[in-house]
C-alpha cells in the first residue's frame, strides 16, 4: 500500500514536470521543425576560450569511479608529471552521480577535482546522459530505444535511451541541471562536453513516432504537403493524417523501396532530435558556468547520422579520433599508421563550424573494438598529435590515461599500463608530444598570418548532411560510397597541400578562390545563383558528377539531368552509367588512361567550354567526361566520372588549380603538410622516407627531412 502511494506521488511530480517542459518548450520560436531555441542560447566567440600562445593543450581521460580511491592522488601527480595540463571526469558515471533517483552524491566528484586541481590539472565535465542507471529503466521501461524490430534496448549499454522520451529527458534535464548547479562559477572546471558520441539512431518507441509525427506536422502543416513531398501518389502510400504516418524503416528498403523523400526526413528527424538533445543540455549548463568555460559534445570524426552543424546551442564541436581502425588504405605497413585522411578531414570539418575545434580522444594504442587490433606502428601517435596541431587542434585529450583492468573496455591502452603507473608507448609519445608543444611554444610568433601564397589556393569544400543523406539513400549502384568519394576529392586537395575547410552553403564562398562541391545533389535556385555569382566573381568552381539532380525533396528536376546547372556549366548530362563488379572504363585526359568504374556521365558541352577529358572505351567513346570553362572573372569545371582510386580527380583537380596560375605542391598520398601559426608541419604515413620541399634556408624545429614513415616535421621559414 505505501509502495503504490509512493509510486503514484512520484508518477504525478513526473507528469507535472514534464507538462512543465512541455509548456517551456512550445512558447518558442524554432528554426527547425519541432526544433525549439533557449532563451538561455548566445552566439560566442570561440576563438576567445583558448589561449593562441598556448597552441594546443594536452590531457587524459579519467575514471575516478573505476579506481581505488587511493590511487587517484598518485595517479593525477603522476599525470601532470608528464605535462598532462588537464583531465576529464564524470562521463558515463550516472549511476554513481544519482545512485537512487533524485539522490545525487557529488562527495567523490569533488574529491577527485580537488585532487586533481592540487596536482596542477584542469577539469572537463562531462554529462552522464549515455549511461541511465538501472533503476531508471527498471521504474520507466519506455525510457529505451526501440529497434526496427521492435527490440527494446536494455541497461548495460550506453546511448541506449530514447531521446524523444519525455521521462528520460526529464531526467537527464535533473541530473544535468543537479551537476551545473554544483559546480557553479568553478574555475577549476575548463569546460563541459555533454553526453558521448552523439549517435542519432533511428528510434522506433512510440515516443519517437509521437514526436516525429509532430515534426512533420511543423515541417509540412498539412498531410497533402507531405503525400506532395513523399510522392503519395505513389504505391499508395498516402495518408489521410499525421497520425497515420509510419516511421520509414531503412533496412527494409532492399529490393523494393520505400519512398527516399520518407527515408531522408526521418534522417532530418533523427539528426534534429540530437541536436535539440544536445541543446538542451547546453541550455541548462550555461547558466551556471563562467564566460570563459565552454560547453562541447565529442562527435565521431565520421559522422553519418548526427550533424554537428545542427548542435547550435553548443560552443563549437570536438571530435574523437581513433585512426587505425583494421583498414589498410595505402598498403603495406599502413594497417599501423592509420586510415590517412582522418585527422586532417575532421580538422577541417569539425574546425569551420565555429572557428574552433579539439580532439575529445586521441587513440593512445591498441582498440579493442575493431576486428583486428594491430600495434601502432611506433611514432605514428606523436605523429597524429603533430598533424592535429597542425589542423589547428585547440587541445587534444586522450581516450584513456590508465589502461582497465575490467570490463568491456579491458584490452584498450591507456597512456599507463596495467600496472598504473609505467607509461605505455603511446604513452611515451604523448609525453614526447607534450614536450614538443612546449617546445613550439617558445617560437610562437602572435603576428604570424598565412602567406599569400597559401591564401590564394585556399579551397573550401562544400558539404551538407542531407546531401549525404540523400546519396546513401539512393546510391543507385552497389559501389558507390559517398565518404570514399569525397575522400577521393579532399586527397586531391590536400595533393597541393592548399589550406582546406569544409563549408556550408550558408557560408561565405568568396574567401576561398577554390571550391569543390563533392556529388553536391541537392540544389535549388538561390545555391546555383550563388555558385554562378562566386564564378563570375573570380572563383573556381569545380562541381562532380551527381551534381544538381535533384530539388531539396529529393525529387528529380522537370528538365534534362541537372537541369539547373546548364546555363552554370555551359552543358548538359546526357546519361549516366555505371559497371558491374570486374568492369572498368578508361577516361583519357592529357593523353593518359585513367580508370572509371563507379559512375559516369556522358557531357554536352556547350560553346566555349574546354573538354578536359573523355572516354576513351564503351559505346560513347570519345564524348566528354569532364569540362571547364571560364565564368566572368572565374572558372567552372565538372568531373563526369568517378574513380575508386581516385587518381583521375586527383589530376583533373590539380589541372584546375594550375590553370588559375596557382602555385601548387605534389604529395603523394599519405604525405599531408600544413600551415599553422606560423609553423609548418609535414606527416608521413607511408612506408617511404619522403623528402618535403622545404626551403634550405629554413630552420627545422621537430624532425628531420626527409621524413621517415610514421614521422613528423615541423620549420619555419627564416626571418618569421
Ligand atoms: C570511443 C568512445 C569511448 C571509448 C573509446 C574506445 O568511441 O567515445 O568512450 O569507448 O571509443 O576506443
Amino acid at each position: 500500500m505505501k509502495r503504490k502511494q509512493t509510486i503514484s506521488l512520484r508518477q504525478i511530480l513526473l507528469c507535472f514536470f514534464i507538462l512543465l517542459c512541455m509548456t517551456n518548450c512550445n512558447d518558442e520560436s524554432s528554426k527547425r521543425p519541432g526544433i525549439t531555441k533557449s532563451k538561455t542560447e548566445k552566439k560566442l566567440n570561440s576563438s576567445a576560450f583558448f589561449q593562441k600562445k598556448e597552441l594546443m593543450p594536452i590531457g587524459a581521460y579519467y575514471y575516478p569511479e573505476q579506481w581505488p580511491k587511493e590511487q587517484w592522488g598518485r595517479d593525477f601527480k603522476n599525470m601532470a608529471a608528464f605535462g598532462f595540463e588537464f583531465t576529464h571526469f564524470a562521463e558515463f558515471s550516472w549511476a554513481q552521480l544519482e545512485p537512487k533517483e533524485g539522490f545525487f552524491d557529488f562527495v567523490w566528484l569533488d574529491e577527485a577535482i580537488d585532487k586533481a586541481s592540487k596536482a596542477g590539472l584542469k577539469v572537463i565535465l562531462c554529462t552522464p546522459s549515455a549511461c541511465p542507471p538501472a533503476w531508471m529503466g527498471i521504474n520507466h521501461p519506455e525510457i529505451y530505444l526501440t529497434g526496427f524490430d521492435g527490440n527494446r534496448k536494455e541497461h548495460g549499454l550506453r546511448g541506449n535511451a530514447s531521446l524523444s522520451n519525455e521521462v528520460y529527458l526529464m531526467y537527464v534535464d535533473k541530473i544535468v541541471s543537479a551537476m551545473a548547479r554544483h559546480y557553479e562559477g568553478d574555475k577549476r572546471i575548463l569546460g563541459w562536453q555533454v553526453d558521448n558520441e552523439p549517435p542519432a539512431i533511428a528510434d522506433f518507441s512510440p515516443s519517437a513516432k509521437t514526436v516525429f509525427h509532430n515534426w512533420l506536422k511543423d515541417k509540412y502543416k498539412t498531410i497533402d504537403k507531405l503525400n506532395d513531398s513523399w510522392g503519395g501518389s505513389f504505391w499508395s502510400t498516402r495518408y489521410d493524417n499525421f497520425d497515420q504516418v509510419v516511421i520509414p524503416d531503412e533496412l527494409m528498403n532492399n529490393e523494393d523501396k520505400l519512398s527516399p523523400h520518407a527515408v531522408l526526413d526521418f534522417r532530418r528527424f533523427t539528426a534534429d532530435i540530437t541536436a535539440r538533445f544536445l541543446n538542451r543540455q547546453a541550455d541548462i549548463i550555461r547558466k551556471y558556468i563562467l564566460p570563459s568555460q565552454w560547453i562541447t559534445s565529442n562527435y565521431t570524426n565520421v559522422t553519418i547520422q548526427s550533424d554537428p552543424r545542427r548542435s547550435d546551442h553548443l560552443d563549437f564541436p570536438t571530435f574523437t579520433m581513433y585512426p587505425i581502425n583494421g583498414r589498410n588504405e595505402l598498403g603495406g605497413d599502413n594497417f599501423r599508421t592509420g586510415v590517412p585522411y582522418k585527422i586532417y578531414e575532421a580538422c577541417d570539418y569539425y574546425r569551420p563550424i565555429n572557428g574552433v575545434t579539439g580532439i575529445m580522444e586521441l587513440q593512445p594504442g591498441q582498440v579493442n573494438w575493431a576486428p583486428i587490433n594491430p600495434q601502432p606502428e611506433p611514432g605514428v601517435i606523436h605523429m597524429w598529435l603533430m598533424q592535429a596541431f597542425a589542423g589547428r587542434c585547440s587541445f587534444v585529450c586522450t581516450y584513456r590515461y590508465r589502461h582497465p583492468l575490467f570490463s568491456s573496455e579491458m584490452y584498450h591502452d591507456g597512456i599507463v599500463g596495467t600496472d598504473g603507473v609505467t607509461l605505455s608507448q603511446g604513452g611515451r609519445e604523448f609525453v614526447q608530444a607534450i614536450n614538443d608543444i612546449k617546445k613550439l611554444r617558445t617560437q610562437y610568433d602572435s603576428t604570424a598570418v598565412m602567406p599569400e601564397t597559401l591564401l590564394k589556393i585556399k579551397t573550401g569544400i562544400l558539404w551538407s548532411h542531407d546531401v549525404m543523406w540523400d546519396l546513401d539513400i539512393q546510391p543507385q549502384t552497389a559501389k558507390w560510397n559517398t565518404w570514399k568519394f569525397r575522400n577521393n576529392y579532399t586527397s586531391a586537395v590536400k595533393s597541393t597541400a592548399a589550406p582546406m575547410d569544409f563549408i556550408s552553403e550558408k557560408d561565405d564562398f568568396s574567401k576561398y578562390p577554390f571550391l569543390v562541391a563533392p556529388a553536391y545533389d541537392l540544389i535549388d535556385e538561390e545555391l546555383v545563383k550563388k555558385w554562378q555569382e562566386y564564378a563570375e566573381n573570380g572563383g573556381n568552381l569545380i562541381l562532380t558528377c551527381r551534381s544538381g539532380y535533384k530539388d531539396k525533396n529529393g525529387h528529380f528536376f522537370e528538365s534534362g539531368w541537372a537541369g539547373p546547372l546548364k546555363k552554370l556549366l555551359g552543358s548538359s548530362i546526357e546519361y549516366f552509367d555505371m559497371l558491374p563488379d570486374g568492369s572498368t572504363g578508361t577516361v583519357n585526359f592529357d593523353n593518359c588512361d585513367y580508370k572509371w568504374d563507379i559512375w559516369s556521365e556522358v557531357l554536352s558541352p556547350g560553346e566555349g567550354v574546354d573538354v578536359l577529358a573523355a572516354y576513351s572505351d564503351q559505346f560513347y567513346k570519345g564524348k566528354p567526361a569532364a569540362i571547364t570553362r571560364k565564368c566572368g572573372r572565374g572558372s567552372v569545371t565538372y568531373i563526369g566520372a568517378a574513380t575508386n582510386d581516385g587518381l583521375l580527380e586527383r589530376q583533373l583537380v590539380r589541372e584546375i588549380y594550375k590553370r588559375a596560375g596557382s602555385k601548387i605542391e605534389d604529395l603523394p598520398k599519405g604525405i599531408y603538410m600544413e600551415w599553422r601559426d606560423g609553423f609548418y608541419v609535414a606527416v608521413n604515413y607511408t612506408d617511404n622516407n619522403f623528402d618535403i620541399p622545404i626551403p634550405t634556408d629554413a630552420a627545422i624545429i621537430i624532425g628531420s627531412n626527409p621524413v621517415s614513415p610514421a614521422n613528423a616535421v615541423i620549420w619555419k621559414l627564416k626571418g618569421k
